[in-house]
């Protein structure tokens, strides 16, 4: 058996902030005592990490990537290699990504295709949400089977026609399906077959440019399409969890659906919190590099975000990692930003830009760890395992440095993607040490880690219905 001491730090969980020491045996974290107390003064162990003024906070929970997503004709940048050791530089310990079921296959076959793919390759620990893109009798019992395997949530596409696009009455049989299984609905909220038309109604009329993607895809069609989700759901009688939310009139929408006491929720990512459609309109193309759906809003809208995670209307924010290379991927879009391949980098750095909120006063320290650790585990059912530090829990755990300073850079991040949708960003904190099931796998700059140590997660159902 092997013991860690982690001594001397800041404890930051959802539920608490207090000077404690933490005792680490082989996987799992052991105890907690006071920092000077006598228990913990008692201690002994193999390894001991000073975390004197230093936080000590549970690692990361990311519940919404795409590594190796196919999509627009390549694949994301990515592998499950790759973009599990970055999360691990960014002191996320445990990622949710979305196996992909293709119009004519089950949805046991793209299960399978995921495991082959992230299998012992895996830096940190990684469990699967389903993308069901063909809603059949067959596809509706397989949801059953998954949900009883431990893949407890599917992902259902508003968008996309004639790619992952659902009609309602698909939605509505899968949503019928997760009101009897347990399993939980995630929504791409956008009305695709509109917004097909805005499309080709803006190419038509020569609007080719990297910034009418964000024009074509209304906030409207977002609100409009998060409303109906919402009514389906409720009509099913099923949760429903709303993914990439970025217009605030969206965030209405959830907001009255929960005051009508509706198990509905929404959430969002960080480039939805800290970029704009400033960045869709930079000139040479390079609007490309921020091209993502739901898309970037102007900046008014980053109020409501803020204040939505504030009042707990938003619950999560996840990253939509979905990186694609400005060479030869984002420019597959240059003259029909239709083609620009949907999708921005940003597993490493969630974690940081959520501290920096913390720093620029949007949250509180308890609420980075809520809204970024401890709600996505237990939305997705890995609490206590995930998500907080505590008796029993994974020592899945980040030692963060309060006061480094960082300018994110593609030049410095570990993310197989060759551009920093932050380039340039001054960040105040940084992950020191980074500990995934008890073991080290980043320290001071240095990684540790190796592919093949992160582990598939089963899943129970999520575990916030009332
Ligand atoms: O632009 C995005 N979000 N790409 C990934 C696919 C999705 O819709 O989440
Ligand atoms: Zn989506
Ligand atoms: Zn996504």
């Amino acid at each position: 058996m092997s013991r860690t001491l982690i001594r001397g730090g800041l404890v930051i969980t959802a539920a608490e902030e207090v000077h404690a020491d933490v005792l680490v045996e082989d996987e799992s974290v052991v105890a907690l005592a006071a920092t000077g107390s006598t228990v913990a003064e008692g201690w002994t162990a193999d390894t001991v990490i000073d975390a004197a003024g230093k936080y000590v906070i549970p690692g990361g929970v990311d519940a919404h990537t795409h590594m190796e997503l196919p999509f627009g004709g390549t694949f994301a940048s990515d592998t499950f290699e790759t973009g599990t050791r970055a999360a691990a530089w960014g002191g996320t310990t445990t990622i949710v990504d979305f196996a992909v079921q293709s119009v004519g296959e089950s949805l046991r076959a793209g299960l399978d295709t995921w495991h082959a793919k992230a299998e012992g390759n895996c830096a940190v620990d990684y469990a699967f949400h389903m993308i069901v893109s063909d809603v059949d009798e067959n596809s509706l019992k397989e949801m059953d089977l998954l949900v009883e395997e431990g893949v407890t949530s599917f992902k259902l596409f508003m968008a996309y026609p004639g790619v992952f696009y659902s009609d309602d009455g698909r939605i509505l049989r899968a949503m019928q399906r997760g009101a009897d299984n347990g399993g939980l609905i995630m929504m791409h909220a956008e009305n695709g077959i509109a917004i097909d038309v805005l499309v080709e109604q803006a190419l038509a009329a020569g609007r080719t440019d990297p910034r009418y993607h964000g024009e074509v895809r209304r906030e409207l069609l977002e609100a409009e399409a998060t409303h109906r989700a919402v009514r389906l759901a409720e009509v099913a009688g099923a949760p429903l969890y709303v993914v990439h939310v970025s217009a605030q009139q969206a965030v209405a929408e959830l907001a009255t659906a929960r005051d009508r006491g509706l198990n509905v929720f929404g959430e969002t990512c960080p480039q939805y919190l800290f970029l704009s459609t400033d960045n869709l309109a930079e000139p040479d193309f390079e609007g490309a590099k921020y091209v993502c759906s739901t898309p970037l809003r102007p900046k008014e809208h980053q109020a409501a975000l803020w204040r939505g995670l504030r009042t707990n209307d938003l619950q999560v924010v996840s990253t939509d990692h979905c990186p694609f290379c400005f060479v030869g991927q984002k420019e597959l879009g240059r003259g029909d930003f239709s083609k620009i391949p949907n999708g921005l980098p940003g597993v490493e750095n969630r974690m940081d830009l959520l501290h920096q909120a913390v720093v620029d006063g949007h949250i509180s320290r308890r609420r980075w760890i809520e809204i970024a650790c401890a709600t996505p585990a237990r939305m997705f059912g890995l609490y206590p395992r995930k998500g907080t530090i505590a008796p029993g829990a994974d020592a899945d755990i980040v030692i963060y440095d309060p006061d480094a300073e960082q300018v994110v850079s593609a030049a410095t991040h570990h993310m197989n993607v060759d551009y920093s949708a932050y380039e340039g960003k001054h960040v105040r904190g940084k992950a020191r040490t980074v500990i995934s099931r008890g073991t080290v796998v980043v320290d001071q700059d240095r990684y540790l880690g190796r592919a093949g140590h992160g582990r598939y997660q089963t899943r129970e159902t999520c575990q916030y219905l009332v």
